[in-house]
């Protein structure tokens, strides 16, 4: 394993999307969201587009009535999705998951923070 220095955490806003240059023809986006990192992949499941250069959102919930008419939408703030700016394929946050794919989930890599540094681990 090797570890690829990123950036200073203070480097990182929650609009910051660092796009690291890895092996042959592969990148990874490292993105901060609260105080957590996350690295994934930067190529989209659906047709190969830049997904961690995407937007960060709360999953979207459908509430139903009994007879299952849709009476609106939220937000969640405790699910987080980021969505391919290509398309809008949405991927969790935490696990790379695909929404509406579940079987297809997006290459997550570790990311280490020491000393004030943000590391991707490769
Ligand atoms: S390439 Fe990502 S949604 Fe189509």
């Amino acid at each position: 394993m090797a570890e690829i220095l990123v950036g200073e955490v203070d480097d990182f806003d929650q609009d910051t999307r660092v796009i690291v240059e890895w092996g042959t023809n592969h990148e990874v986006g490292v993105l901060r969201v609260g105080d957590e990192f996350f690295a994934y992949s930067n190529r989209c499941l659906h047709q190969g587009g830049p997904v961690c250069e995407g937007i960060v959102i709360g999953k979207v919930n459908v509430n139903l009535d009994n007879e299952k008419r849709a009476l609106g939408r939220t937000f969640s703030t405790t699910e987080l999705h980021i969505v391919c700016p290509w398309h809008g394929w949405e991927f969790d946050l935490e696990t790379g998951q695909c929404a509406s794919e579940p079987s297809l989930r997006l290459r997550k890599f570790p990311v280490k923070v020491d000393d004030g540094r943000v590391y991707l681990v490769v």
